[in-house]
């Protein structure tokens, strides 16, 4: 039985294939490299020594995903195919919410003929809008999201409750991401931003490299302890062994709908994520501080609490091994 990694190539989704591939498992990657390169699937077999199925394809194409499930024994599927760029969704809200929500109806109803039930889902921290308090329990409310992306992760985890709600015999959990960073070890997977990156590391990395001249730092006014803004930044593979602990509880476990903040627990600012990348590297990182960027929140981190006691699951990568681990893969490329 195989498990389906729509988006498999991307950033997510390629470090969970390797770690799955490495815990003895069969995958099967579908995308259509919208945003990531046919290269990054031969990485993966370079790193784990194992070979996959691939189909290039776009999930929204019914008729080649329903072929995808005639021709294949598949167990459970976890959906990496989401665009996720925020600022991008607020110029695009109709091709975010064609692409994550669309593609996802189409994904659990191809699922729902052919009777796979078990889904994983990557959601975000997003969906927590201005956190009810930190650090952030699966309990707080959800809502309040600024922009579409986030609102396509909202509306995703509501269709996905009431698809479990209406037939339990779904076995569905939902991953609430905090601020992936960091790439593999081996230096041969990572981040690719297409154009000049958004999120903070992927631009500090480029700011060392000397491919852009200075960091803005979005606000240094916050009630935080140094003024700028506060995240959970978790190393990819974490990230990535949390979903196979993720499968492991669905495989073990009776039935039901899952929710789980995938974070550390710990609270970096952005000048702390500074001096961290010129300590593991080496390399300065010059700045300046800017005005506040429109939509950000002053502190965001996890209560990873839930994960550890029922997935078995903690993160256990420094922000040393993070930083140091995003500059060798943008030096190895
Ligand atoms: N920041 C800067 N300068 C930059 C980029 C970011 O100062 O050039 C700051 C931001 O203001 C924020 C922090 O660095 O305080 C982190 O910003 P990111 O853009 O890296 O990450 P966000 O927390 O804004 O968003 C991320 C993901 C979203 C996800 C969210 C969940 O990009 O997909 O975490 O909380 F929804």
């Amino acid at each position: 039985m195989a498990i389906l990694l729509p988006g498999g190539a991307g950033y997510i989704g390629s470090h969970t294939a390797v770690e799955l591939l490495n815990a003895e498992k069969e995958i099967i990657i579908l995308d259509d490299f919208s945003n990531s390169k046919p290269i990054i699937l031969d990485k993966i077999k370079q790193i784990t020594g194992k070979d996959f199925k691939f189909y290039e394809m776009n999930y929204l194409d019914r008729q080649k995903l329903e072929k995808v499930f005639e021709e294949n024994k598949i167990d459970a599927v976890l959906n990496f195919a989401g665009y996720k760029a925020v600022g991008e969704s607020v110029q695009k809200p109709l091709e975010y919410y064609t692409n994550n929500i669309s593609g996802c109806l189409v994904l659990l109803e191809t699922m729902k003929k052919y009777e796979v039930k078990k889904f994983i889902f990557s959601s975000s921290a997003t969906v927590y809008g201005e956190p009810e308090m930190i650090p952030i329990t699966e309990k707080c409310k959800t809502g309040g999201t600024t922009n579409p992306y986030g609102t396509s992760k909202l509306f995703i985890e509501q269709i996905l409750k009431d698809t479990y709600y209406s037939d339990p015999t779904w076995d569905i959990c939902i991953l609430r991401y905090f601020n992936p960073v960091g790439a593999h070890e081996s230096g041969l997977i990572g981040e690719e931003p297409q154009g000049i990156p958004n999120n903070l590391m992927p631009y500090i990395v480029r700011v060392a490299a000397g491919i852009l001249e200075q960091l803005s730092v979005y606000g240094n006014d916050y009630d935080t302890p140094d003024g700028t803004g506060v995240r959970d930044y978790i190393h990819v593979v974490d990230l990535a062994k949390g979903h196979v602990a993720a499968l492991k509880k669905l495989d073990q476990e009776q039935k039901g709908l899952y929710i789980y903040n995938l974070g550390t627990g710990n609270g970096y600012s952005v000048l702390d994520m500074v001096q961290a990348f010129e300590r593991a590297t080496g390399k300065k990182v010059p700045y300046k501080i800017a005005p506040r960027r429109q939509g950000d929140i002053a502190t965001c981190y996890a209560d990873p609490k839930k994960a550890k006691e029922e997935l078995n699951w903690v993160a256990t990568k420094t922000l040393e091994d993070m930083c140091k681990d995003s500059w060798r893969y943008i030096m190895k490329k």
